[in-house]
């Protein structure tokens, strides 16, 4: 594995992989990897015949206050990590490249990126579509790897995709758990013993909506209002939002229809940890293969 800091290094190799018309597989993280990125990296490597990993902390996604100089950062223990992985190169740029003075350029996916995390994120995903726009032209990607837990995030990659004529090939990945439901993320670090348990009413509530439905509740204010009791009964969790909205729309839905795909998202925080998770419902590659054992 080359570990490759530079962009005209980085854009050397790609330019020799397309000309050697090798697929490359790509897998954007901000590092602090854990097994929901090695889910990725595993499913680049088994369709890919070259697989990059960047791992970059983006400063444009993190707002005023949050978690940006805080959030963890171990290159050397991510790199050594992914050295068994079958992973070909690994590019982490530095800020300054990524982000010079006169930097002044952004990609933005109207409406969608002011919906649910957008509300209490503003600007987060247009930091979000930029940087991974500059990374898709840098690295040329036949295919990239995205985790069905950032679920808003997958829904506005594939719609600049679609959008501005990206030519790579969005290929969304399960979400990874805990055997006690709750959701790999690099963000679980900051919890304490007892708010790691106290996390766990994410999933909880999500297993609750999951019975619901199986049970033929249609109603998603009656499913919502279910699941925000089991948040609000715990006494260090708060709710940012629970919504039952389109897969593709993120349109608040009322009527759940056995016919449309339905994603289940909330937002919630453990004292000052911001957690989040989804499932889907009605999405039948999604909904199996995120069937984890906690479901
Ligand atoms: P990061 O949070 O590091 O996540 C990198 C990728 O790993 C994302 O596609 C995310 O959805 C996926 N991922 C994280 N936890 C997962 C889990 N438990 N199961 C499956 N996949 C999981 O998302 C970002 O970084 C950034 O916004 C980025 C796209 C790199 C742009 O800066």
């Amino acid at each position: 594995m080359e570990i490759i800091n530079r962009i005209p290094r980085m854009r050397s190799v790609t330019e020799k992989l397309r000309r050697d018309k090798r697929k490359v597989g790509f897998v954007p993280t901000m590092g602090a990897l854990h097994d929901g990125h090695l889910s990725l990296i595993r499913r680049a490597r088994a369709m890919s015949d070259i697989v990059v990993v960047s791992i970059f902390v983006n400063p444009i996604q993190f707002g005023r206050g949050e978690d940006f100089d805080a959030y963890p950062r171990d290159l050397a223990r991510d790199a050594e990590l992914i050295s068994t992985r079958g992973v070909d190169y690994l590019f982490a740029p530095n800020i300054d490249e990524v982000y010079p003075e006169d930097f002044s350029t952004y990609v933005l996916v109207e409406e969608l990126g002011e919906k649910l995390c957008g509300v209490s994120r503003p600007g987060h995903f247009r930091g979000v579509t930029t940087v991974v726009m500059k990374l898709f032209n840098i690295i040329k990607p036949q295919f990239s790897f995205f985790g069905q837990k950032d679920a808003q995030q997958v829904t506005m990659i594939k719609r600049m995709v679609h959008d501005l004529c990206v030519d790579t090939e969005v290929v969304i990945c399960p979400i990874i758990r805990e055997s006690d439901g709750l959701a790999m993320s690099s963000r679980n670090a900051y919890l304490n013993a007892e708010e790691r348990k106290a996390a766990l009413v994410l999933s909880r509530a999500h297993k609750q909506a999951k019975a619901l439905y199986a049970d033929g509740e249609k109603e998603a204010t009656k499913i919502i209002t279910a699941m925000r009791q089991i948040i609000e009964n715990e006494p260090m969790a708060r709710i940012d939002y629970v919504a039952i909205v389109d897969n593709q729309t993120l349109e608040p839905i009322s009527i759940i229809e056995e016919t449309k795909p339905v994603l289940i998202p909330l937002a919630v925080y453990v004292n000052r940890v911001r957690l989040i998770d989804n499932i889907t419902l009605n999405t039948p590659i999604l909904d199996d293969e995120n069937e984890s054992s906690f479901f």
